[in-house]
């Protein structure tokens, strides 16, 4: 069979009086101007030859096609734009099927939502993740998928950009069918069928959606956008898809597209796409290949243990967890089924799911149940002589070949590593809690770390869905020594005039999850206040230092816990407290500083350069390889707004 080549990344053969087209522009088969051109040749093709009934459309490797070509939105657009290609798809008098083989995304589904009929291998992913870009769908996304589906599935799906599987697609209505065996062949059965009554998804009328359950789907989309104006757009031109023509929709839809793409957050949001892939290209790790993981060891079944185990049996990992005695395991047993109990209650994972994972998860109450895992994660308590003692221990157990990896937040993991024989098995595994929801993982790299066991651990991090960030050692790593120049920043502006709620709103307003002083208070404030005195001995007498914290502790205001810190807690909610008030004024006073008003936008603009200059601080000492590694620690570990970009981002620091 000749392949007939409509572009350098597009080409046909002919079955049984079908073009079959296949688009192939590694690595995702982005949508970019070769791809289109070619589609646009072979419509032309199919059109111009009386022989051909119909045409099928695919992609080579993994994707069918994963969105617009990213690459080209900080570019003026080029002929033909994918609009253009998708309306000529759907005007096509011949029928075109989409065979989706992969991931359908973005303007992959939207060629897709143009064709005539779709179905998909049952691997197939299909989505409008443009929200996630700072966009929305920018070749009718947002007029053909309601059509399919009715506006509160698209609201739900475009608002939040989140991907289906081929068979929810199939249920929404999305696809016609789900291959059963070969997908090509059920295709180009399907595309000869197709034409005895095409139908094409623009000129349908949207299948009725109740008021009740377009609200509620777009409450919940705004409910999560903290200040992103992509999702609110969104659900305006989906809710158009309901109310006005296909084409004065699309000519809406179009003109807000191109607006969003040179928008601040659209550029933000770019920035943080680009930096996860580059955030997995480590230096030195060229060729390098993992060591082998099956069975993951976890010494420490509290609250960080716990979630480490139910993210490694979520992962397919068997799990040997331990504690101190066989009484503490059984309540660390107890814990983690409860975890899982929680995800099949709410539907995360069916009976079996659980059953898999608690067969997986072996407790004990005695270390040497260690002996056959491939890496253990010790995640006890944050003390160096307690961690020390367990590293010497521990290397008297495992294989020579297993790995060693600490959870810890601030010790040296170079000193522990000093404990064992054999400093190069050991890495920072440092992830947040609650482990098995957040989804940074600092990766730390110590003196001695070989590279094999610095790929094992990237690469237990990617199987557990993580996103991992390497860095070297510091004290608090990267996250934590940003949030800490952000806590003693917060505090100053405390000392010249702000206080905790007008800090904490002003961040709030910006787009952080929580405010500082609602964070610290969550997290407790002794910690801190234990590692201040620990340095109090080397501290600087000249650099500035606020007592205020301090104040508090000595107050037992310990945070929520506790009932009261930066707050006063009455039923859960927070409260500004007079006591703390006076406490501030008594400090000013003793500094003879005179308080002075600041704005919301004097407030943030301080705060996230105290997070930019300690991270250039990071970058200077080789701790963080790029400065949007410390842009994605933020956005994934200390809920900055992702649609900021990360304080690096906005301070132009590359
Ligand atoms: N454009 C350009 N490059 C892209 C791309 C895209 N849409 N999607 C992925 N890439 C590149 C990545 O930058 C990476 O490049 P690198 O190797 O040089 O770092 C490479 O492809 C592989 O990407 P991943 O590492 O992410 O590969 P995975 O296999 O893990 O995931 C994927 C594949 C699911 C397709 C994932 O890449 C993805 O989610 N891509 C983005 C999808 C997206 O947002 N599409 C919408 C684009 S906007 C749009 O379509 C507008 C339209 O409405 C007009």
């Amino acid at each position: 069979m000749t392949a007939i080549t409509f572009s350098p990344d597009v080409s046909g053969t002919i079955t049984d009086g079908v073009l079959v087209v296949t688009l192939d522009n590694p690595p995702v088969n982005a949508a970019s101007q070769t791809v289109r051109a070619g589609i646009m040749a072979a419509l032309a093709h199919l059109n111009g030859n009386s022989t051909l009934k119909a045409m099928v459309m695919t992609g080579a490797g993994k994707s069918f096609v994963g969105g617009a070509d990213i690459r080209e939105f900080g570019k003026p657009p080029v002929d033909p734009i994918l609009p253009d290609v998708v309306s000529a798809i759907e005007a096509s008098a011949k029928p075109v099927v989409a065979a989706l083989n992969g991931v359908a995304l973005g303007g992959g589904l939207e060629i897709a939502l143009a064709c005539h009929q779709r179905i998909a291998a049952a691997s197939a992913k299909l989505g409008l993740p443009e929200v996630k870009l700072g966009l929305v769908p920018g070749a009718g996304g947002t007029q053909r998928l309601p059509r399919l589906t009715g506006v509160a599935p698209a609201i739900e799906m475009i608002g939040s950009g989140r991907a289906v599987s081929a068979k929810e697609a199939l249920t929404l209505g999305i696809l016609d069918r789900v291959a059963t065996g070969d997908l090509l062949a059920e295709a180009i059965d399907m595309s000869h069928a197709a034409g005895k009554s095409m139908r094409r998804t623009g000129m349908l009328s949207v299948p009725p959606s109740s008021d009740a359950d377009i609200e509620a789907a777009a409450k919940k989309v705004l409910g999560k956008a903290r200040g992103q104006t992509a999702p609110g757009q969104a659900i305006r031109l989906v809710k158009l898809a309901g109310e006005a023509t296909l084409d004065t929709g699309l000519a809406e839809e179009r003109r807000t597209f191109l607006e969003l793409k040179d928008s601040e957050q659209a550029r933000a949001l770019r920035h943080v796409f680009f930096a996860e892939r580059a955030s997995a290209k480590v230096d030195g790790l060229d060729g390098v290949q993992p060591r082998k993981l099956e069975t993951i060891g976890i010494v420490g079944m509290g609250l960080m243990g716990s979630g480490i185990a139910v993210s490694a049996l979520d992962a397919g990992f068997r799990v040997i967890a331990v504690e101190q005695s066989a009484e503490a395991a059984e309540k660390g047993r107890t814990r983690i089924e409860d975890m899982l109990r929680k995800n099949l209650a709410s539907g995360r994972i069916d009976q079996a799911g659980f059953d898999a994972r608690v067969s997986r998860l072996k407790t004990a109450g005695d270390k040497t149940a260690l002996q056959p895992a491939d890496l253990v994660i010790e995640a006890v308590f944050d003390d160096y002589d307690v961690k020390a003692t367990l590293f010497g221990a521990l290397d008297g157990i495992v294989r020579d070949d297993a790995i060693l990896a600490t959870n810890t937040s601030y010790l040296d993991p170079d000193r522990l590593a000093a404990e064992t024989k054999n400093p190069a098995r050991v890495v920072g595994l440092h992830f947040f809690s609650p482990a098995n929801i957040m989804r940074l993982m600092e990766v730390v790299k110590g003196a001695k770390t070989a590279p094999d066991v610095l790929a094992t651990g990237l690469q237990l991090a990617k199987r557990l869905g993580k996103l991992p960030i390497v860095c070297g050692v510091t004290e608090g790593f990267i996250g934590n020594r940003i949030f800490s120049a952000y806590r003693k920043e917060a505090e100053f502006l405390l000392e010249d005039g702000a206080s905790p709620a007008e800090i904490d709103s002003a961040m709030e307003k910006f787009g952080m999850a929580m405010g500082p002083f609602a964070v610290f208070d969550l997290a407790g404030l002794e910690i801190a206040w234990a590692r201040r005195k620990r340095q109090a001995a080397t501290r600087d007498p000249a650099e500035r230092y606020s007592v205020i914290a301090d104040r508090l502790c000595e107050a037992g205001r310990f945070g929520q816990k506790a009932g009261r810190g930066w707050y006063a807690y009455v039923d859960g909610k927070r409260q500004e407290d007079p006591a703390v008030t006076d406490m501030i004024a008594a400090a000013r006073r003793e500094k003879g500083i005179v308080p002075k008003d600041f704005t919301s936008g004097e407030i943030t603009r301080r705060l996230v350069s105290a997070m930019a200059d300690e991270g250039r601080k990071l970058l200077a000492e080789g701790i963080a390889a790029r400065a949007s590694d410390i842009d994605l620690v933020l956005i994934n570990g200390y809920g900055f707004p992702a649609h900021r970009g990360g304080p690096m981002f906005m301070a132009g620091i590359e």
